[in-house]
């Protein structure tokens, strides 16, 4: 009840922080008033055109703390500075636990950087709306949600696209491969109430949940790590085709999915170590290194389990 509550209880508007002495205009979930605060930029005009070019998403000097985190733990992020160039791949590399996914849930506006700001095309995320940033950055977790609908309500989750391109998404995808056996398609009901699927058909929903956005950010946390090799290697060509009309972050394990990129970044214990694209990183980092080396090439034989 406490959880349910403190939900319902959130307030419905957008939170800008004040910079000292910059204007400030509050920003209605509706994006109302938004316009004042990005110069009258196109970024924030619900209803109007609106660009489906890649944006520029840049961090700078962010620090986060989860609001439930003991007082004396250290941060989750700290003194983040990166810019990832519109239409460029950034894949974010880390051990377990380094910050990978806060820093996935800070770029869609999940959460607000305790300090420093993130800026969508030098927009500081804080003044653009939820909802705005919702039609911008498109995201999917390693561990995907369901919602309570059929297969297509959870691809499209309120997307307008029409029925020939969620039959792309889903192609593109191989979700076809698994939701064409289904008694009822694609209106097969799943979630809460209805059947549950797979973690990797899961996570071949949420990569069609972002294709059918068309998104001009898409962050991507680990989206292919549930999936056994060979529907990773077919899903690998839709993954390379949304990162190919976006701007993206992909958080990544697994080098094949590193190669994508076009520059990878280093992150240990909420910092980022190192930037560079593989070759570089190959050569000048030994975290980097250690992290791209399978396990069985740093086992020697008869070393393994
Ligand atoms: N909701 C939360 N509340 C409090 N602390 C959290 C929360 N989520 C993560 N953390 C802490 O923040 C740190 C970074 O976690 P994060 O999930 O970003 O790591 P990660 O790099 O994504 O790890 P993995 O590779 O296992 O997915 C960890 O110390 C974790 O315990
Ligand atoms: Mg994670």
């Amino acid at each position: 009840m406490h959880r349910y509550f403190e939900v319902l209880d959130q307030p419905h508007g957008a939170k800008p922080r004040l910079e000292p002495g910059a204007p400030y205009t509050a920003v209605g979930e509706d994006g109302s008033g938004a316009n004042r605060d990005t110069g009258g930029a196109a970024l924030a005009c619900p209803g109007g055109p609106r660009s489906q070019q890649p944006a520029e998403l840049v961090f700078t000097g962010v620090g986060f703390r989860y609001p439930n985190a003991p007082a004396d733990d250290p941060p989750a992020l700290h003194d983040i500075s990166l810019r990832v160039a519109p239409g460029e791949t950034l894949a974010v590399v880390g051990a377990t636990g380094s910050g990978k996914t806060t820093l996935a849930s800070l770029a869609a506006r999940l959460y607000d950087p305790t300090v420093g700001r993130i800026t969508l095309d030098g927009v500081d995320m804080s003044a653009i709306s939820r909802a705005e940033v919702r039609s911008m950055v498109a995201v999917a977790f390693d561990e995907p949600v369901l919602f309570s609908g059929t297969i297509s309500d959870n691809v499209l989750m309120g997307a307008e696209a029409d029925p020939g391109e969620l039959d792309r998404a889903l192609r593109a995808t191989c979700a076809d491969q698994f939701v064409d056996r289904l008694a009822e398609g694609r209106r097969t009901r799943v979630g809460e109430n209805g059947m549950s699927l797979s973690g990797g058909q899961r996570q071949r929903i949420a990569l069609a949940r972002v294709m059918v956005r068309r998104p001009r950010v898409a962050v991507l946390d680990d989206p292919l790590s549930a999936l056994d090799m060979r529907t990773e290697a077919q899903v690998q060509d839709a993954l390379r085709e949304v990162l190919a009309s976006t701007t993206a972050v992909v958080i990544a394990h697994r080098p094949s999915t590193v190669l994508m990129a076009d520059r990878v970044a280093v992150l240990a214990g909420g910092r980022v170590t190192a930037v560079g694209t593989h070759e570089e990183l190959l050569h000048t980092s030994s975290a980097y290194r250690a992290l791209m080396t399978p396990i069985e090439m740093t086992v020697g034989p008869g070393e393994g389990l």
